[in-house]
């Protein structure tokens, strides 16, 4: 469905990413790995069309995304909650949900998508009326996932949906996103905590400083030595 090819980035005159090539298949649910700075946020960033690569293609089904406007990106299917949730804090949560209902028109009725939305997340279904300024971090994650999901993309791609997120919660999000695939939708998660990466995962690619030095399994991850050594954790 999504194919990264050869992608060279560069930010004023550094070169932060480095021939990266990844794919999403599918229906797949597809993990980049990599700690604070190594590059998931402008790789996700690239490939919506907020920034040009130097070299290399992002191809999506039959369409070439590395000069389109993030706009039409978004028109194609794809569709980005960024890291820091991006949510209109003057709107309601409904309102929220709502408007994004109105700018990708799919043929699925907008009370349908609706309706969806909070069928993946219960809970706000019952903050409908809230403002964003009085939701909790994690509750601003969910909306501006719920708020991807009613663009009724084919791709959603998510930065860090997990991060800053209460132990508790971790699993109610992770059960969240399972609904979203069996939606139908493909998922590529920027995660920099290997162990947050859901086992369902189909694959994972873990970059460092700008490269991608691993792909493969989630269970291939947990016995390479040079993930380990980059994502932490211990070897099984
Ligand atoms: N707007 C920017 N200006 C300058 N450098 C940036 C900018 N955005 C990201 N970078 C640099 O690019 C590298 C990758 O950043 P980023 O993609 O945000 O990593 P990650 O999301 O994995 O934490 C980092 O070294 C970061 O400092
Ligand atoms: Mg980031």
């Amino acid at each position: 469905m999504l194919r990264v090819t050869g992608l060279d980035v560069f930010i004023d005159a550094s070169h932060i990413l480095r021939d990266v090539s990844l794919e999403v298949g599918e229906r797949q649910v597809v993990c980049l790995v990599g700690r604070n700075g190594a590059g998931k946020t402008t790789t996700l960033r690239t490939i919506m069309g907020y920034r040009r690569p130097a070299r290399g293609t992002i191809a999506f089904r039959d369409a070439a995304l590395e000069r389109m406007p993030t706009h039409a990106i978004a028109a194609r299917g794809l569709a980005f909650s960024p890291e820091d949730s991006g949510i209109f804090a003057d709107l309601t949560v409904a309102e929220n949900i709502e408007i994004a209902t109105w700018t990708r028109p799919t043929g699925r009725p907008g009370a349908e998508r609706i309706a969806r939305a909070y069928d993946v997340f219960p809970r706000l279904r019952g903050y409908a009326a809230r403002g964003g300024t009085q939701l909790s971090g994690g509750e601003r994650k969910m909306l501006s996932i719920a708020r991807a999901l009613a663009l009724d993309p084919e791709l959603l791609l998510l930065d860090e949906p997990f991060e800053g997120l209460s132990p508790a919660i971790i699993p109610t999000l992770a059960e969240s996103l399972a609904a979203i695939t069996r939606l139908g939708c493909g998922l590529l998660i920027a995660e920099s905590n290997i162990h947050h990466v859901p086992p369902w995962t189909d694959r994972l690619y873990v970059i460092e400083r700008g490269e991608i030095i691993f792909a493969g399994t989630l269970d291939q991850a947990h016995r390479d030595g040079s993930v380990l050594r980059v994502i932490g954790g211990k070897a099984s």
